[in-house]
């Protein structure tokens, strides 16, 4: 065996179904249309669930925003918070939804947008009404500077300033994100009642867990001081544009959201003595301020980690990728991995679809819980929609900012319209492979569909990639990122990844349970032979 670093477990126990699950994130509007109008739906989604639990094997889904939304930024703007919108069903859809998601074990999570409502929302409707209204305090209104202008220098995530002047009242209000999705004001008891109010109403219908959308910009600095400006970016530094001027201090993950969360989660425990109810927090931060929010086990069950999401992708990068990770988790916190989302250039695009392949095995082998992207399975990649069908709006007011990309319809066939729907989809199908779709991948062995199966299946029969412990193996070639990861009954399974284009060979000796290459795969006596870009699932 190789010699090893010093390992990292920490399990908790009893462990819970979200230690071990594999959630696979669906952004409703593009995986399935019941009803010919183009746009993916609630009832498309539990058309599809056998493919989730049977074929594919996860077990658990993410659902993005489904509520009642002018979907100005496709349902992260909420008009209600305990309503389906029109466009994706009723809460009769998610109702059967759940009920049928349950009936085949999987769990179902869904997004939670506490930071900020759509400005259709009655809430901010009456708040904007009058400086008098009883709501006025549900949101953020200032004064303009006392020149004029702006209260502060914060600036949208999606570009120019977070805040928009009302004439009708003469202040501005706060927007971290558009200004069709004004920041609530949490400091307002009247708003955390209300808001964890929204949680108990689905955790009463039954969900399983919280996605947390952008969640660390609920608390601000009380004063709304301005932030300082980044006088000079870092190495590596990537301008994404207005945002990215300022060092944040002060607009987002003010110290106060740690008691937010600890309420939350004391929501989420008055519902979990049948089965844990779980959150996992979207948190762009890196280090101890990321892991802060898991709190004393007290926070969130998991901030997500997208520390794998940009790399040089070098064995290296990737061994201190997870070594950083695991090295700032708190006693017996849980590590997280994911390798896209709706926010995200597809991995395909990004890193190629060798290193995809690659990747995928990885996601699905490191000790902690994986979300798979939907249409990743397939090795989907970012579609390029031209500038007059952009949908986004970040894309629309920021060029190249866009996130059509990776939003497009899942391809079930190699129909124009992929199977997805019986019209032209909202975005369009556009793929220049006609095998990246499920039919085809699903008569091809060698297809991403079939590796994906296959490490979902090897992990659920392995106690040691689910919940086991994880230790890097040193001394081998400087390409090669390697871990053992044991069970705490000593079953164990070793995992090789060539990040570099030439073959390697490794000391090793077992049975290959999966591989980027299928042909890889059975006894090994000595020597594990791989090519550039190739991994491997081997049990000692
Ligand atoms: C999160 C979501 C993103 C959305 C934004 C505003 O970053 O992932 O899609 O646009 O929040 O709600
Ligand atoms: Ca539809």
């Amino acid at each position: 065996m190789c010699p090893t670093t010093p390992d990292h477990s920490g399990l908790p126990l009893p462990y819970e179904w979200w230690h071990e699950a594999v959630i696979y994130q669906i952004y409703p509007r593009s995986f399935m249309d019941s009803n010919g109008d183009g746009i993916g739906d609630l009832a498309g989604i539990t058309s599809k669930l056998d493919y989730l639990a049977g074929v594919l094997g996860v077990d658990a889904l993410w659902i993005s925003p489904f509520y009642t939304s002018p979907m100005a930024d496709f349902g992260y703007d909420v008009a209600d918070y305990v309503d389906v919108d029109p466009i994706f069903g009723a809460l009769a859809d998610f109702s059967v939804l759940v009920e049928r998601a349950h009936g085949l074990g999987l769990k179902v999570v869904i997004d939670w947008v506490p930071n900020h409502s759509s400005s259709k929302h009655a809430w901010f409707v009456e708040s904007r009404s009058s400086r008098r209204n009883p709501r006025r305090d549900w949101y953020v209104w200032k004064d303009p500077a006392p020149g004029g202008g702006e209260p502060n220098n914060w600036v949208s995530v999606f570009g120019g300033p977070a805040w928009t002047y009302d004439d009708r009242t003469g202040q501005y209000y706060l927007h971290s994100f558009l200004a069709e999705q004004p920041d609530l004001n949490w400091r307002n008891p009247a708003v955390k009642e209300a808001m964890l109010g929204t949680l108990r109403f689905w955790l009463e219908l039954g969900v399983d867990g919280f996605r947390l959308d952008a969640c660390h910009f609920a608390m601000k600095d009380p004063d709304y001081r301005s932030n300082p400006v980044l006088e000079h970016p870092e190495p590596g530094y990537k301008d994404m544009g207005d945002y990215d001027r300022f060092v944040h201090l002060h607009d987002r993950g003010h110290p106060d959201i740690h008691m937010l969360f600890r309420e939350v989660r004391a929501v989420l425990d008055e519902y979990s003595a049948e089965r844990s109810r779980f959150s996992v927090g979207e948190i762009h931060l890196e280090g101890e301020e990321w892991a802060a929010y898991y709190g004393d086990n007290d926070e969130l069950h998991m901030p997500y980690f997208f520390g794998m999401l940009h790399g040089d992708w070098t064995a290296a990068w990737a061994r201190r990728t997870v070594g950083s990770l695991e090295a700032v988790l708190p006693p017996g916190a849980w590590p997280n991995y994911v390798l896209g989302n709706h926010d995200e250039v597809r991995i395909a695009t990004r890193y190629g679809d060798r290193r995809a392949r690659m990747a995928t095995l990885m996601l699905l082998t490191l000790r902690g819980t994986p979300t798979l992207y939907y249409g990743d399975e397939l090795g989907m990649v970012q579609a390029d929609i031209p500038p007059e069908e952009q949908q986004d709006p970040w894309g629309r007011r920021q060029p190249g900012l866009g996130r059509d990309g990776c939003r497009t319809p899942l391809q079930w066939t190699a129909d124009p319209y992929g199977g997805f729907s019986t019209v032209r989809p909202w975005l369009a199908t556009v793929d220049p492979d006609a095998d990246r779709n499920v039919e085809a991948q699903l008569a091809d062995p060698d297809s991403m569909l079939h590796l994906t199966r296959r490490l979902l299946e090897v992990r659920k029969g392995s106690e040691a990639l689910r919940i086991g412990d994880y230790q890097a193996l040193e001394g081998l070639p400087e390409t090669v990122f390697a871990y053992r990861r044991r069970a705490a009954d000593g079953e164990t399974v070793c995992v090789y990844l060539n990040f570099g284009g030439e073959p390697v060979r490794v000391p090793a000796a077992g049975e290959v349970l999966a591989a980027t290459r299928r042909d890889m795969a059975g006894p090994v006596g000595g020597f594990l032979l791989l090519d550039g870009l190739d991994g491997a699932v081997l049990r000692p």
